[in-house]
């Protein structure tokens, strides 16, 4: 049987830093309100040049050079984005260009905040089945596009930026396991409705709130049970970040220390797509995280999309 492993990773954040007190000066907010209710001190805002293409690219560059591969070893590239640049062509080929990759399969993945978790679904059974040795995936977002920044219950949530990972055909398990859900019922608590608000995100924040932390916790169980593993045997956690509040909730659920869970949130706010690669990226990079660890990686958004994978790094 083939396996997958994550064999590299990087990122990329704008520039430009906006910190809550500088929100304080364009919306009825308080710096305590956001830190309090959601963890977040400051988020990167993309400048016009920093697209979901170029951002995405440069993340995968360094993932492919931390994996000590060139653009010509990728057999296939997974973008997921709820941003892409344009409707069509797809953002994902738009890398491809960048990175100058031979001519593979590129498209991008839609499932919003669980759009990494799905893209890494799909790369491993690439793998498992057959089809190709390496494959880039890549969350990459800008999301300060979508937000309406008179609108104070959703414009100091959100963040842009890119992270990806390589995956690499091995003999044995990297990813231990996978699992996606969805639930369309939902999809009016969080969405861009373009006859609504013109086309914003709009989100009742308190009814995600709920279900998210109900869902994640349920996923944690499918995901160790899946696996038949205590959840002792969980070395880190790398959440989506939404608000440190769920992913407390989550962590909880695991009986792990804070120490052991990986936060951006407050760093980055909520870069749907992109918090997984970016929160797992840093963690490898500071090296927190180290070879042999476990670690359950989930996420939980609009649609509702949700999904986990188990790893041992
Ligand atoms: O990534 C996809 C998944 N997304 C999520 O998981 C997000 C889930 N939701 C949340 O994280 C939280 O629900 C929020 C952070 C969005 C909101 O926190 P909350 O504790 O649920 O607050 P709330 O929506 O119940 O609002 C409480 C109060 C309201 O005022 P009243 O009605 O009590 O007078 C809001 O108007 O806070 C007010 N409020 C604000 N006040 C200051 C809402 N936004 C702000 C703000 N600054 N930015």
């Amino acid at each position: 049987m083939i396996h997958s492993a994550i064999t590299g990773t990087g990122s990329c954040l704008p520039e430009r830093v906006v910190t809550n007190q500088e929100l304080e000066e364009t919306v009825d907010t308080t710096d305590q309100w956001i830190r309090e209710r959601t963890g977040i001190l400051q988020r990167h805002i993309a400048g016009e040049k920093e697209t979901t293409a170029l951002m995405g690219a440069k993340a995968a560059r360094e993932a492919l050079d931390a994996a000590e591969l060139a653009p010509d070893d990728v057999d296939m590239i997974v973008l997921a984005t709820t941003t892409p640049d344009r409707i069509f062509p797809g953002t994902a080929c738009h890398i491809q260009r960048e990175l100058g990759t031979p001519v593979c399969p590129a498209f991008d993945v839609q499932a919003v905040c669980s759009g990494f978790i799905y893209g890494l679904d799909i790369a491993r059974r690439f793998i498992m089945t057959g089809g190709g040795d390496t494959v880039l995936v890549i969350g990459s977002e800008v999301l300060s596009r979508i937000v309406d920044w008179s609108d104070r219950s959703t414009c100091v949530l959100f963040g842009d930026g890119a992270g990806a990972v390589v995956l690499q055909a091995r003999d044995e398990p990297g990813i231990l396991s996978t699992h996606l859900h969805a639930d369309g019922r939902y999809d009016h608590l969080l969405q861009v409705s373009p006859e609504v608000n013109g086309a914003f995100i709009e989100m009742k924040g308190n009814e995600v709130f709920r279900m998210a932390v109900n869902t994640l916790g349920r996923i944690v169980d499918e995901t160790l049970e899946a696996n038949q593993m205590d959840r002792h045997e969980v070395d880190w956690l790398v959440p989506h970040q939404a608000n440190h509040r769920i992913i407390a909730a989550t962590a909880r659920k695991l009986d792990l220390p804070m120490e052991r869970v990986v936060v951006t949130v407050d760093q980055h706010g909520n870069t749907s797509a992109a918090s997984v690669p970016l929160a797992l990226n840093q963690a490898v990079r500071d090296g927190r995280i180290q070879p042999g660890d476990v670690l359950m990686l989930e996420a939980f958004g609009g649609g509702f999309t949700w999904g986990s994978a188990l790893i041992r790094y």
